[in-house]
């Protein structure tokens, strides 16, 4: 890449934004001759095409707009479905994510696709923050972390006033290391987390919201929304304007698996801040977003409509008679 983009794009590299050199080498390890495909959407289009006004100065480059998507995990269009299974590397510019869409998981298992999702971008963050993280750096972090993150009983406080318990008994740490460098390989940066997937039934406590909830119609929290948590599941939401709309956007699935404590994602990339977009709130140093909903990527069985992440800021992490995690800061 340092040779292609010397030798041929001298005064594009000159203003090449951090965030975008990143996508190319650290991230993703694009290759000279790779083709690459940059997927959006009608209310994404300007992050779709400053990502696509860069990568097509050093690849062979293709962008594809299509109609906004109903949700997290909706499907793409029949031609989009296609064109991921023909290039190397794509990045998902959209509103929302495809990671577990079906299109997206099968062009993964054919084994060339390497998936980046930015889903819910900004422009500031091809400029600062994560993005502009060290990935080698944060891929030793989190094979430290994940050491100590499994165990039995697992303890979540917080300034905040959550205090929560709950079994992660036979529950493998998952990883994410915000890097999409092998062939079927995907990851959603700047994000990068260890998580794990409580036992269902055994969470119990309560937890208060003090970062973000990553929704079209939440993202950075004014006010704490406070979640009564018995025998697994949300039993009662409390708080002010966010708290209502949290509520009414759970009971309108009419499903009482959204209520599930599913995920606990613990945010690995130091350069991160929490600012109202889903891959950097969820991926910020000292903060623990709780995935509700659907925990099949968990080592769970709870399949549901909904993965919804939530966020605590500076946490305290004590798995057994291990403290990880105090105020938001590592000691692991
Ligand atoms: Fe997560």
């Amino acid at each position: 890449m340092e040779n292609v983009l010397t030798k041929t794009r001298k005064e594009l590299l000159e203003d090449l934004p951090l965030g975008i050199k990143q996508l190319f080498t650290s991230i993703t390890h694009l290759k000279e001759g790779e083709k690459v495909l940059v997927i959006t959407d009608e209310n994404k289009k300007e992050i779709g095409e400053f990502v696509y006004k860069y990568a097509k100065e050093f690849f062979e480059t293709t962008m594809m707009v299509m109609p906004t998507r109903e949700g997290h995990g909706a499907e793409p269009t029949e031609a989009v479905r296609a064109a991921m299974n023909n290039c190397d590397v794509a990045f998902g510019a959209t509103t929302y994510s495809m990671y577990h869409s079906k299109a997206r998981l099968d062009a993964s298992k054919n084994g060339r696709l390497r998936w980046v999702g930015l889903q819910d971008y900004a422009l500031h963050m091809f400029e600062k923050g994560g993005l502009t993280a060290d990935f080698d750096e944060v891929k030793e972090v989190i094979d430290r972390v994940s050491e100590y993150y499994q165990g039995n009983t697992f303890k979540l406080t917080a300034p905040g006033g959550t205090n929560m318990v709950c079994s992660v008994k036979g529950r493998k740490p998952v990883f994410d290391y915000g890097t999409s460098r092998e062939p079927g390989s995907a990851s959603f940066p700047p994000n990068a987390e260890v998580a794990l997937g409580p036992v269902e039934g055994t969470a119990n406590g309560v937890l208060v919201f003090d970062g973000s909830i990553p929704h079209p119609l939440l993202n950075l929290l004014d006010e704490p929304v406070i979640c009564k948590v018995e025998n697994g599941f949300i039993t009662e939401i409390t708080g002010g304007r966010e708290a209502d709309i949290l509520r009414k956007i759970l009971a309108d699935f009419n499903d009482p698996t959204v209520y599930n404590i599913a995920e606990l994602g613990l945010g690995l990339n130091k350069e991160n801040y929490l600012c109202g977009h889903m891959a950097p709130d969820e991926g910020s140093l000292g903060n623990i977003h709780i995935g509700i909903g659907k925990n099949l990527n968990f080592g769970g069985h709870v399949d549901s409509p909904l993965h919804l992440d939530l966020v605590i800021k500076d946490v305290t992490v004590v798995i057994d008679d291990c403290s990880l995690m105090k105020d938001g800061e590592l000691l692991v």
